[in-house]
């Protein structure tokens, strides 16, 4: 099932930075891969302790920032097994493909794409792959620029054909070919077929928008680089409805796109010199749509897609309307007028913004300063909000019972306070401690010591500053809640 050419090509490629974070991720409790001990599943990844805390706190925010302290958005969570017609409307079950080829002599197969672009990186060619026509790609392939297979070094590849990344289920309770529907390919249609729903149960008028997280399924052949690009993530989208002839879209496609890089730099500490955006060009964009930008991020493998913004007119609508045989309008209360709204759609992967996130908060210390027990101190400078574990509690010695019993009432003190993870660790020596949680990104560290059994004060550890401050125990969960607002 495992293609492991693929993976073992790409992590000899891959940047020395992320191989360093996903070694961090397995070591530490963020990401393992998926099905490991039956040898894995390509493509597919489980998130340990430290890594669901993240995520959650992710979608947290998101939904925080987008529904709650919004007053023009709501929410909704529609199913993860849909109607195989909503997709034949949405058109994914015709235009949702990829261009494949395959390798005759070692069968790898892979996007046609990934390996121009590899190829055009290498010899630092400029010209762009994004967008081509399968025809396009299939020409560069075939020509004898001697575009090599990864795995096996042949030039032996097959035609560029379409791939479709629907993922197919068959519905037990119904035969033939009723019984066919699909995972969904993203979460998008779920606000268009319950816009309706949406208008007859709650008050919403235009302009408004409709959010959702959850997963969406893509049957994605791809080059690795951990979380990146994967069969089934989690996706926040927003679908804003407006009257094209009351809102200004222009106006309100650059209010969208400051909303997603303030979010991005403000909520999730994001250092805006490793962002940029990128307007897709004709060839790259859908037919349907007036415009897209996508947001991107700075990886350690290049400048890559975070976040979509498209303009994606009343497409989506009119062809639900027209497949269903349903009015997908909302009548205009001032004028009583019949709107088919148009939608402005921004689209985000929320794994990949935790891949962003991580591989923005890593750092390595000077190790001449640093206070790692090999010299070399890594720290994720994660945002505190963000942070898996916000509190670490340790008694300075294992073995005084006194010592333990302080830290342990504290620990438990401070769990009733603090919204979030806090753990006690009582192994190794202070040093260890301390570098075990800078690798997770722990922005507080606590210590018990002897001059707390006297005065019933303890150090408080700051992550980045590493500067240590003595506070009395009965303030401390104010303290702690104060810095990680
Ligand atoms: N409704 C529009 C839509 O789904 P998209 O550009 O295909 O647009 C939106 O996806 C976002 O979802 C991307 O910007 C990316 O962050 C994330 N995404 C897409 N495919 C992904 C995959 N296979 N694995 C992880 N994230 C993915």
């Amino acid at each position: 099932m495992v293609i492991s050419g693929i993976f073992c090509y790409y992590t000899i490629m891959a940047d020395n930075k992320m191989e360093k974070i996903v070694a961090l991720c397995k070591r530490r409790g963020f990401i393992y891969p998926g099905s490991e001990i039956y040898g894995g599943v390509a493509n597919t990844y489980d998130y340990g302790p430290v890594g669901t805390e993240l995520l959650s706190n992710i979608k947290n925010a998101w939904w925080k920032t987008f529904v709650h302290q919004r007053d023009d958005i709501v929410g909704i969570e529609a199913s993860l097994i849909s109607h195989q017609e909503i997709w034949k409307a949405s058109g994914h079950t015709t235009g949702f493909a990829d261009a494949m080829i395959d390798c005759k002599n070692c069968k790898l197969r892979i996007r046609a794409d990934h390996v121009i672009e590899e190829y055009y990186s290498k010899r630092s060619i400029k010209e762009k792959v994004e967008g081509k026509s399968l025809d396009a790609l299939d020409k560069i392939i075939q020509n004898d620029l001697g575009i090599v297979c990864p795995n096996c070094g042949k030039h032996k590849w097959t035609g560029v054909r379409k791939f479709n990344l629907l993922f197919p289920v068959n519905l037990g309770i119904v035969e033939g070919d009723q019984s066919l529907a699909y995972l969904r390919g993203e979460t998008a249609q779920g606000m268009f077929v319950n816009f309706q729903n949406v208008v007859d149960s709650t008050r919403v008028r235009l302009p408004f928008g409709i959010a959702q997280l959850g997963k969406s399924f893509r049957n994605e052949i791809t080059p690795g680089n951990s979380i990146f690009r994967t069969l089934e993530f989690e996706q926040g989208e927003i679908e804003y409805f407006f009257d094209p002839e009351k809102s200004d879209w222009e106006k309100l496609f650059d209010e969208w796109k400051k909303s997603m890089w303030s979010f991005v730099v403000k909520e999730l500490g994001v250092n805006e010199k490793n962002l940029r955006w990128r307007e897709h060009g004709d060839e790259e964009r859908s037919f349907y749509s007036k415009r897209t930008e996508d947001l991107e991020y700075k990886f350690p493998f290049g400048f890559k897609e975070l976040w979509g913004l498209a303009y994606r007119t009343d497409y989506d609508l009119r062809q639900h309307a027209k497949f269903a045989n349903k009015d997908l309008s909302i009548t205009d209360p001032e004028t009583g007028k019949k709107v088919v709204p148009h939608v402005i759609e921004p689209a985000v992967g929320i794994n990949r913004m935790l891949l962003m996130i991580l591989c923005d908060a890593y750092r390595e210390d000077d190790p001449s300063t640093s206070s790692g027990p090999s010299g070399n101190r890594v720290v994720l400078k994660l945002h505190p909000k963000l942070a898996p574990v916000k509190v670490a509690v340790f008694p300075l010695l294992a073995n005084k019972l006194p010592l333990v019993k302080m830290a342990k009432d504290v620990y438990r003190d401070l769990k009733k306070h603090i919204n979030g993870m806090i753990t006690l660790d009582d192994r190794g020596n202070i040093g260890k401690r301390y570098y075990a949680q800078d690798e997770i990104g722990t922005p507080f560290c606590i210590t018990i010591d002897f001059q707390s059994l006297e005065d019933k004060t303890v150090t408080v550890r700051d992550r980045d500053s590493m500067k240590q401050e003595r506070v009395k125990i009965e303030n401390l969960g104010s303290l702690i809640t104060q810095k990680l607002a």
